[in-house]
């Protein structure tokens, strides 16, 4: 790698994660490019939420390393932390949004714990950011009840883009979709990274997505990346764990 400090804006090393007696990323490494949709797969309860947790500093590591934009999160101090916090934008797997707020609400939320916007401005940046997941400003003051599932998932990454994050990290944002919602998501996400230069660090159990979006697929099984790489590298692999993934009948059952 010629420019490894540009090219690689989330570095983990040798991560290892657990709960009590549990341990669920052991010794783990990966490597998240600028400017890719990474597709993050593996089984249920495998530690594909943790992973994203622990990189955005919701949960403790045990040991290793992570450095995002070549910033070690561990020795940041808050100023340096709160830096790359603004970098980066998150699109939840549970409770998207925050129910008791408007959707208007939801997506200026981190934009008022970040940053100093007047009320004329908030007002702009929230209608335009709904603008660029497909939204009409007419939802703002809907609240989440309101909404279908793939309009709560649009407002929850209008929120996530809120800050013109250079990362998003979506943890499974097509779940719970149907197919034609689901491709539209996937189209949107496409569009982002094209238009705005994303890098997209997105957990996902469809193989639709995987297929037409993602640059690169990594794979999480016992704690640890067993495979990483193009889609044609997912199916050319014999590793019997790949070959039923993306080969086999497991793809369909393994989806939730
Ligand atoms: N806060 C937590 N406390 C204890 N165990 C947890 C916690 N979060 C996740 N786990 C456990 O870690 C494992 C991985 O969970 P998760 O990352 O959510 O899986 P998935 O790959 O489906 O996203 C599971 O066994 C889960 O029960
Ligand atoms: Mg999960």
């Amino acid at each position: 790698m010629a420019h490894p400090e540009s090219d690689v804006v989330i570095r983990v090393r040798d991560l290892v994660v657990g709960f009590g007696r549990t341990t669920v990323l052991n010794h783990l490494d990966l490597d998240v490019k600028r400017g890719e949709i990474l597709g993050f797969v593996g089984g249920s309860g495998s530690g594909k939420s943790v992973l994203l947790r622990t990189i955005i500093g919701l949960l403790p590591k045990r040991e290793g390393k992570i450095e995002v934009f070549g910033v070690d999160l561990e020795n940041a101090n808050a100023k340096e932390l709160q830096a790359v916090e603004r970098r980066w934008g998150i699109l939840f797997q549970h409770g998207a949004l925050f129910s008791s707020l408007t959707v208007r609400q939801n997506v200026q939320f981190p934009m008022r714990e970040y940053l100093d916007l007047s009320e004329r401005l908030l007002e702009e940046v929230a209608v335009a950011k709904l603008e660029m997941v497909g939204l009409h400003a007419d939802v703002c003051e809907k609240y989440p009840s309101e909404l279908s599932g793939g309009m709560t998932k649009r407002v929850a990454l209008a929120r996530a883009l809120a800050l013109d994050p250079e990362i998003v990290f979506l943890d499974e944002p097509t779940s719970g979709l149907d197919p034609i919602s689901a491709g539209e998501s996937d189209h949107l996400i496409k569009t982002l990274q094209r238009t705005l230069g994303l890098t997209v660090f997105m957990v996902t159990h469809d193989l639709d997505s995987l297929h037409t979006v993602c640059d690169r697929i990594a794979v999480l099984a016992e704690g640890k990346i067993i495979a990483a790489g193009p889609m044609s590298v997912m199916l050319a692999s014999e590793h019997p764990w790949l070959k039923a993934y993306f080969r086999g009948e497991i793809a369909r059952i393994s989806r939730n």
